[in-house]
């Protein structure tokens, strides 16, 4: 399902779904956006190694086809809980401020709800995420795999009353990539066939 943005009179910004060609620009916003550390944090773990959550990987690209946004979501469980993880959210500097990270997020949030998910973790500003929903209100209970900020720890419900009670370890339960592929590529791959069965 592709969206597209009219942002200051400009209507060629498309929000897409991540195709496995996309890996490589992909990789190299992030490390743009996050820094060379964004492979130590704690969410990273609940992500190493799997593939995003069936249809929920996206990108904004500009009237060029470039990709200038990634934002991507993951299964995991807290207790017994199935859930998702947010997760990097990134946009290109030159276009920063301009609504692609909120598109972004609405239409990634739109598309969760609507695959049926419960409930979305991330571990982020609050002053941004408060703006979708998100809170520290009902993740006093939730655990990542290593530290974390807890006031960063936020989430929020995409049915009501979902994350009542939310209290245990988060696992990640996406599906495993392949081994013999670098993850990336094994993610992008993967996404693509995914979307290629899909179409
Ligand atoms: C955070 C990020 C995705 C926002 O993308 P964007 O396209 O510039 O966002 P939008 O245009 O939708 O929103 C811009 C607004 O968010 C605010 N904002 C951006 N980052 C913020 C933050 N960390 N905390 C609070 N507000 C923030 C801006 O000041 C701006 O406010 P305004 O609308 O009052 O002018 C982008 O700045 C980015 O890639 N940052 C680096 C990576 C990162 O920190 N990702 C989030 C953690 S996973």
């Amino acid at each position: 399902m592709t969206a597209h943005l009219s942002i200051f009179g400009e209507t060629s910004i498309v929000i897409d779904e991540e195709l496995g060609s996309d890996a490589k620009a992909r990789e190299a916003l992030l490390d743009r956006a996050m820094g060379a550390g964004r492979k130590r944090k704690s969410s990273e773990k609940l992500r190493r190694g799997r593939l995003p959550s069936a249809g929920l990987a996206f990108v904004a690209r500009s009237g060029f086809g470039t990709l200038i946004g990634s934002v991507r979501l993951w299964d995991v469980s807290c207790g017994d809980k199935p859930m998702l993880l947010l997760g990097p959210l990134a946009v290109e500097t030159s276009v920063a401020g301009r609504g692609i990270g909120a598109a972004l997020m609405r239409h990634a949030m739109m598309r969760a709800a609507e695959l049926g998910h419960g409930a979305i973790i991330l571990v982020g500003d609050a002053p941004y995420y408060a703006r979708f929903g998100f809170s520290a209100a009902k993740t006093a209970g939730v655990m990542m795999p290593g530290p974390v900020e807890r006031e960063r720890l936020l989430g929020c419900e995409l049915r009501d009353g979902y994350l009542d009670g939310a209290k245990g370890l988060l696992i990640g339960r996406g599906t495993r990539a392949a081994r013999r592929q670098s993850c990336n590529d094994a993610q992008g791959a993967a996404v693509s066939n995914r979307l290629g069965r899909v179409a």
